[in-house]
């Protein structure tokens, strides 16, 4: 599902001196459909850029990052950004740990988008929707409001809602338990496995170290 070659990342801080931070170092591997694997390393070693590099958000400084989209190898670091709109929205899923919410906009629409930009009916993507926020215990006095207001852990839970709404043969997550409860955080688990045996590529960053065992089979160490 993805090969990512010798893939380096270097900050320059233009503003402040030119200050270069290099982050990723040489990275390769592979990862397959149907398989979890944890992205490891201590804090601000590289682990949410490196999800950032794949998902498209930073630019690599070299290397090589392949990835099946519709049966094609493309890479993603020379892409179009019109191209890459197009890998995020059909195939590759990123659950952020922060949920950043356009203003106004409510939570059911926020979490059924994505299947609407697949296509799908709008009643077809509001009912999955709404069997998402229910499984994740989002009251329903809540579903018309924007999530602007709500705590941390129920943002959390919109922004992981959203990011299975769809089926995406990889799914990068970023800490998705991190301002969770035991239930919710069991709750996020399911969700992660039901995807995996629908055969999404998971790439994932746990705090703890209990759940990075429990849902992934090895380690890529930074
Ligand atoms: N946009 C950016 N510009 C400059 N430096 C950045 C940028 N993004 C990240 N960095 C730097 O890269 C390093 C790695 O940050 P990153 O967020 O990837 O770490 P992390 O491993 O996810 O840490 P944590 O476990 O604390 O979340 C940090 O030193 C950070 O300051
Ligand atoms: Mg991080």
């Amino acid at each position: 599902m993805l090969k990512v070659e010798n893939l380096s990342k270097q900050f320059t801080l233009h503003q402040q001196g030119g200050v270069q931070i290099p982050v990723i170092p040489r990275l390769s591997f592979s990862v397959t459909s149907g398989e979890a694997v944890a992205i490891t390393g201590p804090s601000g070693r590289g682990k949410s850029s490196l999800l950032k590099l794949l998902f498209g958000s930073y630019i690599a400084t070299s290397g090589s990052i392949k990835i099946l989209h519709e049966a094609e190898w493309l890479e993603l670091t020379n892409i179009s950004p019109r191209h890459m709109m197009d890998v995020r929205n059909k195939t590759i899923g990123y659950v952020t740990q922060f949920l950043r919410v356009i203003p106004r906009v409510s939570t059911l629409t926020i979490v059924s988008e994505p299947l609407i930009y697949r296509g799908v009916e709008v009643s077809a993507a509001l009912l999955r929707a709404q069997n998402l926020l229910d499984q994740l215990n989002i009251p329903q006095k809540l579903w018309h409001l924007s999530p602007m207001t709500f705590s941390g852990g129920e943002q959390q839970r919109v922004n992981i809602a959203r990011g299975f709404a769809a089926h995406h043969p990889l799914l990068l997550l970023d800490e998705p338990t991190a301002s969770l409860d035991d239930e919710n955080r069991n709750r996020v688990m399911e969700l992660i496995r039901e995807a995996q045996k629908n055969g999404s590529a998971i790439l994932a960053v746990f705090h703890n170290e209990d759940e990075r065992h429990l849902v992934c089979e090895r380690d890529i160490a930074l």
